[in-house]
């Protein structure tokens, strides 16, 4: 992706990873950039002024609050993670990059859409349109069933004109399946790679900003910049009404 903060164990994973599915490394460094576009957007064209980022990671290049405050430097952005390590680097990296800013960070398992939304209630105005983001890590959750009330709990405590912002790994790709699957196996925290049709069921009751759920790499991409060859992860930008 760009960022400094890792670890020899992580690399050292990844590259097993790759050296079954080559295509995850174009897949990290695309979820970097889908991000910075749809951040982009939503602080600009949609307006949008609060964050809500679920599944933090490590600080890498161009996080969350700094894409959305060099945009809108008033935006507010709360980030949501359970890792020790996380809330370590967070405390130390996250902090707001301009004056009218806010950037927190609360320590809550995704499990539990009530309490995200009971903390997030600290800093964020629930009366006023909230960008609930979900990049990359509804795979840690093994029911598909509960991925989806996961992200319809967020939904329903955010006010018309909020929107969801979500991208996940897919099966997309014989290589990707069978590199998680071997990842599982490891006894590594699973990373389960769903389908297009199963992100797609997530955005039920929304209005899907163009151009819909698509390879990540094609969401409104540049052409001057990105590279728009397809990835195995889908996402989508979709409006609350
Ligand atoms: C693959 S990283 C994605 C990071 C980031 N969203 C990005 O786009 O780069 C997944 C993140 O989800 C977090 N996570 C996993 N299970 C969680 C849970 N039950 N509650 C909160 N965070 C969780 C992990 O700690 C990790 O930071």
């Amino acid at each position: 992706m760009g960022g400094k903060d890792n670890y020899a164990v992580d690399r050292e994973a990844g590259d097993a990873f790759a050296a079954i599915s080559p295509g995850v490394f174009d897949l990290a460094r695309q979820s970097r950039q889908f991000l910075i576009r749809t951040v982009n957007y939503l602080a600009t064209e949609a307006g949008v002024r609060q964050f809500l980022d679920i599944g933090t990671g490590l600080p890498t290049m161009d996080n969350t609050h700094e894409v959305a405050q060099r945009a809108a430097p008033d935006a507010r952005v709360v980030y949501v993670d359970n890792d020790p390590l996380v809330l370590a680097h967070a405390r130390a990296l996250l902090t707001n990059t301009t004056d009218e800013g806010v950037t927190d960070y609360i320590d809550v398992d995704f499990h539990d859409p009530d309490q995200i939304v009971a903390d997030a209630r600290n800093v964020l105005n629930f009366t006023k349109p909230v960008a609930v983001m979900f990049m990359g890590v509804l795979g840690h959750v093994a029911d598909y069933d509960e991925v989806r009330s996961i992200v319809a709990g967020v939904m329903a405590a955010v006010p018309s004109g909020s929107y969801l912002v979500l991208w996940d790994g897919t099966d997309t790709s014989e290589e990707q399946v069978t590199a998680a699957d071997d990842y599982k196996d490891t006894g590594a925290v699973a990373y389960i790679v769903r389908s297009p049709e199963q992100l797609a069921r997530c955005f039920e009751g929304l209005e899907m900003v163009e151009p819909g759920l698509v390879s990540i790499s094609r969401w409104r991409p540049d052409p001057a910049q990105d590279d728009e060859k397809p990835v195995d992860g889908y996402g989508a930008v979709a409006r609350k009404p």
